[in-house]
């Protein structure tokens, strides 16, 4: 994809908080399962089903490392992020929470991580409570303590936004809802890719990443959750590789995950996942992070000083993500125009409209970065940006 060009330019991709780009590693692991590697898991005893399982089995164990988790048994495999919160929507909710429960969301949050729980609140009357976020997009702590009460089921985040690109104070909001006896449950779709990951440090009960904003391919994603805690929660879809007897009187399930994994599961996909982990285990998370730190600083610089952006979000720890509106511009304008130069970023509301509205805009311009992107881009961007302005304006 690097290599591409769009209408005669140079591909410069600055989405990749929407989906980022493929390492070859993951594209040759892929090819190479399903050219000379192909079988299915769990249920065959011949050669290539058994290498298959293995490394399916062998993933599993390395998401358990990439997150620190106790086990593997508490790494599930969804199909992304959006998967994994309804997943826990549908069984926790349905287990664990009555009439009158709350669950508390900042207000920015994506809309996986409003809309499965809205459905909860629909089907057993709970509360969602939003919580404030200040200007930059990060929950004002007071505010959140004021909703904090023996009613709160529930505090579900992201860690990084992927509007403003606030890095949520982790260390302060769930020692609070842990008193509350709240549980809480970490969209980690845009830091997963790039930070570091303790899931027993952070103390966080679920945590939910998408492969394919992690380098991954598309259709997979991961489910942490506290061993205890999956074990009570009861299956969301019923079929082969989750029972452990059938019979037409009763159905017993398997232990936590394949209780949680019916059908033939993504297993290509997995294994693209593993190469993914392994791409960025090389490369070192904390180098990733303060590469792309730098090239965020870079731009923030830059783009401050072009007259009628308004940059919405500049946190003191923000994920490499820098949204703008543009006085007299509409994003869908400057998304065209930039195009036409062969820079891709996203516009829209960027799947959270009340973050819209909290941040008095209606649409946003998001470009952010991936260890892939250079300076050199950052400055063509910043030209082709400029000149847009002036086309427009
Ligand atoms: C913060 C955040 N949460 C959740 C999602 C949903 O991820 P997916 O569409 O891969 O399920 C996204 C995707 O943009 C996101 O940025």
């Amino acid at each position: 994809m690097l290599g591409e060009t769009v209408y005669g330019q140079p591909l410069i991709y600055l989405d990749s908080a929407a989906t980022s780009l493929k390492p070859l590693s993951v594209i040759e692991a892929i090819s190479r399962f399903y050219s000379h590697e192909y079988g299915t898991v769990h249920r065959a005893i011949y050669f290539f089903a058994k290498g298959a399982s293995e490394k399916y089995h062998a993933v599993r164990g390395a998401v358990q490392q990439f997150l620190n988790a106790k086990c593997p048994e508490e790494i599930l495999f969804t199909r992304g992020t959006t998967d994994a919160i309804n997943l826990i929507a549908r069984s926790l909710g349905d287990s664990l929470f009555s009439e009158g429960d709350e669950i508390l969301l900042p207000e920015t949050e994506h809309h996986s991580n409003i809309v499965p729980w809205q459905m909860l609140a629909q089907r057993k009357g709970v509360k969602i409570v939003p919580l404030p976020v200040d200007d930059d997009g990060v929950v004002l702590v007071e505010e959140y303590k004021k909703r904090l009460s023996s009613k709160t089921k529930l505090l579900s985040l992201a860690h990084i936004s992927n509007v403003s690109g606030a890095l949520q104070p982790l260390e302060l909001l769930v020692p609070l809802a842990k008193q509350a006896g709240a549980l809480v449950c970490l969209d980690a779709a845009q830091s997963a890719p790039y930070l570091p990951i303790d899931v027993q440090a952070l103390d966080v009960d679920f945590l939910a990443f998408s492969g394919h904003k992690a380098f991954g391919p598309t259709g997979i994603g991961v489910l942490y959750g506290k061993l205890a805690l999956l074990e009570q929660m009861p299956p969301v879809q019923g079929g082969g590789d989750m029972i452990e007897q059938v019979t037409w009187e009763r159905t017993t399930y398997q232990p936590s995950p394949l209780k949680f994994e019916a059908g033939t599961p993504m297993i290509a996909e997995v294994i693209g996942l593993g190469a993914a982990i392994a791409w960025i285990e090389a490369k070192g998370r904390e180098a990733i992070s303060a590469y792309e730190e730098q090239l965020l600083a870079f731009a923030t610089e830059k783009i401050s000083r072009i007259p009628k952006v308004r940059i919405v979000g500049q946190a003191p720890k923000k994920g490499a993500i820098i949204s703008v509106t543009v006085e007299g511009c509409h994003s869908l304008d400057l998304g065209t125009l930039l195009d036409l130069k062969g820079i891709a970023i996203r516009t829209g509301h960027l799947c959270t409209q009340p973050a819209m509205k909290r941040f008095g805009v209606t649409t946003l311009s998001r470009l952010s970065f991936a260890p892939y992107n250079t300076y050199e881009e950052i400055d063509l961007f910043i030209d082709a940006l400029q000149e847009a302005i002036q086309t427009l304006s």
